[in-house]
Formats: structure tokens, C-alpha cells, sequence
């Protein structure tokens, strides 16, 4: 084992770390509220990701917790205890924010003892724990080096040792990845989750990147212009998308518009608008849209199945293939031009199906159902 603390595996996510309930925030002078009642429990030991596009509120989030924001309105509970106004420095909560900023006059060693030479800990102590974190981190050899001796990951790492050292229950992590080239990036991020699940720190985490999320998290809250969009573990989020907003923002999705024709139990049939003759799905969760009502139904690419056209099916004309290695993809017009997307793996003829007329199927366990 890496770390003296006990391993994330062995502690259940039930506790709850942070209760942020019904929190509003609007900046000085902005016309637009940062957070628009934000409610959400964020458990103990747990990888939580706050994921949305530029400006929803990420960040305002992350700071409230961290104790440099405050809410106007609304409460953030840390372990049952209301936060208030409580200062950073009295939040058992370390930040790594997006530029890591290191002391650049300390080397490595320095950097990740700070925080303990200031808590006044005793000089072996520090020692040891700095030696730990050199080691938790892969950092061995570097502990005499400046910052600017450093690669960026390396510098990464250091920033994330110093957060760590102090042994904070929470590490809250701001687009923490976001300078690094891809490959390192994808290096940080398996490094990141390993070093959650050997320390057992509950990590709050803030990305764009709707991947990376989807990699790192167990659960991730979709936000949007200061609101929770959904809360859930990555595969309920892609699979079971709360609302559009979601459906669109992770991963590909085809938008197919539909009539609802009849509703049977909590299912439904509906009749696909983008068709020319009646191609009909019946599904098993009509979202409690009334026979006759307007629906948008959202397929993933992978669910879209290519098969002899038939009639009763989609059919379309295949204008375009996107060959990604691992994958196919395929871009179909459909009768009334509207854009199907099939995902195909394994081996393709993309040339035998390029200008061709093709029947898509998709099974209605494939289909979510929205109001249009
Ligand atoms: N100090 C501030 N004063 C005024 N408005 C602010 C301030 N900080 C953020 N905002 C505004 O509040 C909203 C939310 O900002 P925030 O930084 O929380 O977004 P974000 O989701 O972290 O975005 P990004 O992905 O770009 O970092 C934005 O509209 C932003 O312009
Ligand atoms: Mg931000």
C-alpha cells in the first residue's frame, strides 16, 4: 500500500461529506446569477465531478466549499457542521487550483512541506510525510529540484503533493489537468484516480472535458447556467440523460423529432417525424408524454444498427464516413434530411456503403424519450 490511510475500497461512499443545499450566488453588478439553486451531497470518500461548459458555475462552486465565495443565499455543510463564514484556512479542505502556482524559490521538498512547516509540525515528521508524498507521486530523485526544473506534469505533481500533505479530507481539484498535452493528461488522470483510491480522500473535481469525467468519476454533477442539470455515476449520465441539455453535452447523440401515438403504461409508441413512411419504436419509458404530444427521442450512435432497408424501417442515403480506427462512423440522410449518426466497430466496408440507400434499426431500449 502507497499511503498510510485506509483504502477508498474498504470505506463505503454512504456518509455524506458535503451537504450544499439550495445555495444561490450572484456577483456584484453581474445580470445573471453564477449559482441558481444548487443542491447537492457530495459523499466521503467519493470522486465527485463537477462537469459544464465555460461559465456555468464550476469554479464559483468549488471556491464556495473551499471557503473563498460565500453564498447569498443557501447553506454548505461540512461532516453536519454549517460552514458559514468559516475562512479557508479553518476547512479541512486543501484546493488545487488551475495554475498551481509553486513557490519557486522552494525546491520540490519545500513546496510539499509547506503547509506542515506552518502547522508546526516536528522536523522528522515533515520529513517523513514529504518523503511519502515524493514517493505516492513518483517524484523520487526531484525532492532538491526547483520548480522550474520541473516538466509541467512534474510541476502537476508537486502542486498535488502539497495539497495533499496535510492530510486534508477533501481535495478540491479545478480543471487541475487542463495545461498538459493530451498524453499527459491521460498519464494525470489514471495517476489522480489512484492516488484517490489509495488515500481514501474525497475528491471534488471540476472539468470541461465530458470524458475525462465520465473516466475519472463516481458520481458527476452536469451543471448549466448555475444549475444541476443531474447528479448520477457515469453510466446513468450517459445512458440515462435527466433532460436534452445532458443528452447533448455527453457524448454523441442523434436527436430523432417523433409524434407520440399511443401510450401504454408507463411506455409508449411513437412514430419517428423523419421518416417517409410510418417507422414506429415502442419504448418502455414514454417520459409521461400524452398520445399526440411533440417528442424528441435521443439514440447514441453505437445503438444504431445498420440492416437491409425494409419497409417499416429508416432508410437513408450514406453521404459520409468518418474512419476513427477503433470505429466507423457513418452519416446518414434521411428521407427528410435530417442527419442520423451511426457508430459501426470492427471491420467496415466503408466503400461499400458510401452513396448507397441502407435500412437503420434501433431498439426502443435504445431510445430516450423528451418533449420536443
Ligand atoms: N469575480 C467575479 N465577478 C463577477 N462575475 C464573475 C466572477 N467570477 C465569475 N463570474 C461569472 O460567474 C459565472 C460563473 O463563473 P465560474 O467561474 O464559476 O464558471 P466556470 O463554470 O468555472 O467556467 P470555466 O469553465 O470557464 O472556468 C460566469 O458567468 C462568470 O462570468
Ligand atoms: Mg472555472
Amino acid at each position: 500500500m502507497v499511503s498510510g490511510h485506509d483504502c477508498a475500497a474498504d470505506v463505503p461512499m454512504t456518509e455524506t461529506a458535503f451537504a450544499v443545499a439550495g445555495v444561490y450566488k450572484t456577483y456584484p453588478g453581474a445580470s445573471h446569477p453564477a449559482l441558481a439553486g444548487v443542491s447537492l451531497d457530495i459523499l466521503k470518500n467519493e470522486f465527485f465531478t463537477l462537469l459544464g461548459p465555460s461559465g456555468c458555475g464550476k469554479t464559483t462552486l468549488l471556491r464556495m466549499i473551499a471557503g473563498f465565495e460565500h453564498p447569498d443565499q443557501g447553506s454548505i455543510e461540512l461532516d453536519g457542521v454549517v460552514m458559514g463564514h468559516t475562512p479557508p484556512n479553518h476547512r479541512p479542505v486543501n484546493t488545487v487550483f488551475q495554475s498551481y502556482a509553486l513557490f519557486p524559490h522552494m525546491s520540490v521538498a519545500q513546496n510539499i512541506g509547506f503547509a506542515l512547516e506552518m502547522q508546526g509540525r516536528p522536523r522528522d515528521a515533515i520529513r517523513a510525510r514529504v518523503a511519502e508524498m515524493i514517493r505516492l507521486l513518483r517524484l523520487e530523485g526531484l525532492g532538491d529540484r526547483r520548480p522550474t526544473q520541473l516538466s509541467g506534469g512534474q510541476q502537476q505533481r508537486v502542486a498535488l503533493g502539497r495539497a495533499l500533505a496535510p492530510e486534508p479530507k477533501v481535495l478540491l481539484l479545478d480543471e487541475p489537468l487542463s495545461a498538459l498535452d493530451l498524453k499527459l493528461r491521460k498519464e494525470m488522470q489514471v495517476e489522480l484516480k489512484r492516488l484517490q483510491l489509495a488515500t481514501g480522500i474525497t475528491f471534488v473535481f471540476v472539468t470541461h472535458d465530458q470524458e475525462e469525467a465520465l473516466r475519472m468519476s463516481d458520481r458527476i454533477a452536469v451543471m448549466s447556467n448555475g444549475k444541476v442539470m443531474q447528479v448520477g455515476r457515469s453510466a446513468d449520465i450517459y445512458e440515462r440523460p435527466a433532460n436534452l441539455f445532458v443528452a447533448e453535452f455527453i457524448g454523441d447523440a442523434n436527436f430523432l423529432p417523433a409524434i407520440c401515438v399511443e401510450r401504454n403504461g408507463a411506455g409508449g409508441r411513437f412514430r419517428l417525424s423523419c421518416a417517409a413512411d410510418d417507422v414506429h419504436i415502442a419504448v418502455n419509458d414514454a417520459n409521461g408524454l400524452a398520445a399526440g404530444a411533440k417528442a424528441t427521442l435521443v439514440v447514441r450512435p453505437e445503438r444504431v444498427k445498420l440492416v437491409p432497408p425494409e419497409p417499416g424501417l429508416l432508410r437513408g442515403e450514406v453521404p459520409e464516413t468518418i474512419y476513427s480506427g477503433s470505429d466507423l462512423m457513418l452519416h446518414a440522410r434521411l428521407t427528410d434530411g435530417t442527419l442520423l449518426r451511426a457508430r459501426l466497430s470492427g471491420a467496415v466496408d466503408a466503400t461499400a456503403l458510401l452513396g448507397g440507400s441502407t435500412g437503420f434499426a434501433i431498439a426502443g431500449e435504445a431510445v430516450r424519450v423528451f418533449a420536443a
